[in-house]
């Protein structure tokens, strides 16, 4: 991300080149009316498209705690996922507040219901203003339909296809007969037929759905975890580096950064592992 600051005229700055060989932090002290403020500009060389594609989902219970996060967050990144738990406990007022910091908002409602209430869902959504919804493509072409159609403000629509958490033996419980990977490519071309913008996918997903779609749809990753926060079974989780280079363009990270004990470092350290060339 690289920040352009106005500054008044008796501003002082102070170039701290310690941190690494991508991420320069600069440190601004402003002297206002007697007071005085700071403004921290992380300015990451060469990384204003990589980090535009981490998001972070803010799965905590209270807006606090959300807009704390943001405030440590927001000079690196500015895209932020709220999802069910924060939703329902804050409603649309968080959702507003995160927007009004200049930060852009994928609201991860999984919205699954009759298409013309997924459709006034999708409208409320483009009003209050975010960038990104999801809806469940296990709807059926008529909902995402009335999905599409009630896009509004470009409102980007994701599709999730079979939740990360489903198995085989999911699928047998609800009498579906094919395995995860033909239900998800069945979901995903359904979707794409009914306009959606992109799919929300496993990392192991991206490269069959890049190959099917092309750059027709967008693809966005999660449960994906930076080298050092890896566990010993690493078959279940890429890095982020890995689902970038996989062809991934959305990356939503949650607790390896917004359970740390300090989620900007955190979140710093993912940003310099993906600027690295090998
Ligand atoms: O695991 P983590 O805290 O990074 O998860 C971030 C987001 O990714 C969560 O909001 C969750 O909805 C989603 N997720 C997922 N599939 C997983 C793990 C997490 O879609 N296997």
């Amino acid at each position: 991300m690289e920040a352009i600051a106005a500054l008044p005229k008796n501003a002082q700055g102070k170039i701290d080149l310690s941190g690494s060989q991508y991420l320069h932090r600069v440190h601004f002290v402003v002297m206002s009316s007697g007071v005085e403020t700071s403004l921290t500009v992380l300015r990451i060389l060469g990384m204003t498209k990589t980090a535009d594609k981490i998001i972070v989902a803010l799965d905590v219970p209270s807006s606090n705690e959300a807009l704390a996060l943001v405030d440590q967050l927001r000079d690196q990144i500015s895209f932020f996922k709220i999802g069910l738990q924060l939703y329902t406990a804050e409603g649309p007022e968080i959702v507003r507040t995160v927007l009004a910091t200049g930060s852009k908002v994928w609201l991860d409602l999984k919205l699954y219901d009759i298409p013309n209430t997924v459709a006034g869902a999708v409208k409320s959504a483009s009003h209050l203003g975010v960038h990104m919804l999801t809806i469940h493509l296990s709807g059926g072409s008529e909902m995402i339909r009335a999905a599409t159609d009630a896009r509004a403000n470009d409102i980007v629509i994701l599709g999730v296809t079979v939740l990360t958490s489903a198995t085989e033996q999911t699928l047998r419980e609800i009498g579906i007969a094919d395995n995860v990977a033909d239900q998800v490519l069945r979901l995903a071309r359904l979707g794409t037929q009914a306009g959606i913008d992109g799919l929300v996918a496993s990392p192991h997903e991206i490269k069959t759905l890049r190959g099917e779609f092309g750059d027709k749809i967008k693809i966005a990753v999660q449960g994906i975890r930076p080298s050092w926060a890896e566990p010993g079974d690493q078959k279940r989780f890429m890095t982020p580096r890995e689902a970038i280079e996989a062809g991934a363009d959305y990356i939503g990270i949650g607790r390896p950064i917004t359970a740390d004990r300090n989620p900007r470092e955190a979140l710093e350290r993912i940003l310099e592992e993906l600027s690295l060339r090998s």
